[in-house]
């Protein structure tokens, strides 16, 4: 039996096979927009996993999906008996036998690793508290869509240092950008992945303040301050208040800088309305990418 083609996090894969699912992705949306869907899902299922709220993964993934003739099943974590204390490594074996693919959204990446590994279909990360990959070759996609080829860019980073800063992290070792990264001291980037990325070719640069990180920049890129299972949210208010993303700190940007921010925003907070709604903001777009970026890596793990 060949091993399942699992999408756990973008630094997995060689550059090659995330061109390909950023072709197949746009492909999927270009299809889409003519009429001739893509149908290569027919009988077959997905089965997804929540232990986390979400709105975009939820929805993008399940209609992504059944616009490929898949079927799709939505297990909540009240729902099944991993509450209850079933191993994630026999929950994978079940489910195997049932479905073609399991997407997973959690807090521990150890139960996504467990999982994959026990799984004997494609295992999907849709966010677990150490990474966030469907979204960022969603956001990368909506880049190059929008500007043209991400190599050699300046994309910076500012607020918490987060799953969704790890994935762009992760992106900046394969994809060739500059990441420029400021975030308060308590509140740093992953340190060891940042040390990887650096030893492995990326060019991270630590910015003392969101100025320095965003001046000359590309894509300027924030998250909420308090992510899914963060404590202290005073506290992290209060330190992550200079790194609000306000029309001044864009106008610290290239003129032809994007925003993105992965939403749900909390608007006011890590970044005001007038950057949101404004004429650099890309993030419905960068919403929708999410299902055409989803369709791209099912369709590349179920070939
Ligand atoms: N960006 C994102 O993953 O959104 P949801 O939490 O709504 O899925
Ligand atoms: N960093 C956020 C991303 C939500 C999509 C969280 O983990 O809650």
């Amino acid at each position: 039996m060949t091993a399942p083609k699992h999408f756990l996090d973008i630094h997995d894969h060689e550059l090659a096979v995330l061109r390909t699912i950023f072709d197949r992705a746009l492909a999927l949306k270009a299809d889409l927009r003519s009429g001739e869907i893509d149908r290569s899902m027919v009988g077959k299922t997905l089965v997804m996993i929540f232990e986390k709220p979400s709105t975009r993964t939820r929805v993008s993934f399940q209609v992504g999906f059944q616009q490929m003739g898949g079927m799709t099943v939505v297990m909540g974590d009240q729902e099944s008996q991993v509450g209850r204390g079933e191993s994630w490594a026999d929950t994978a074996r079940v489910l195997s036998r049932y479905a073609d693919a399991i997407m997973i959204r959690t807090d521990d990446p150890q139960k996504l690793r467990e999982l994959a590994e026990y799984a004997t279909v494609p295992v999907i990360n849709g966010l677990t508290d150490a990474s966030h990959p469907c979204q960022i070759m969603a956001d990368v996609m909506t880049y190059e869509e929008h500007r043209g080829p991400i190599a050699g860019r300046t994309v910076s980073w500012v607020g918490d240092g987060n799953n969704v800063t790890t994935s762009w992290i992760h992106a900046a070792v394969k994809l060739g950008f500059i990441l420029k990264i400021a975030c308060p001291e308590i509140l740093p980037p992953n340190a060891g992945v940042v040390a990887w990325a650096i030893e492995n070719g990326a060019d991270i640069r630590l910015e003392e303040t969101a100025e320095a990180a965003v001046a000359g920049s590309d894509l300027v890129i924030t998250d909420t301050w308090v992510s899914m299972g963060d404590e202290n949210p005073e506290l992290r208010r209060q330190v992550l208040l200079p790194y609000r993303v306000d029309p001044a700190l864009m106008a610290k940007a290239d003129p032809d800088a994007l925003f993105m921010h992965c939403l749900p925003a909390h608007r006011g907070d890590e970044v005001t309305d007038e950057v949101l709604d404004g004429p650099q903001s890309v993030i419905w777009d960068e919403a929708e990418n999410r299902l055409h970026a989803q369709k791209g890596i099912l369709s590349w793990c179920l070939e």
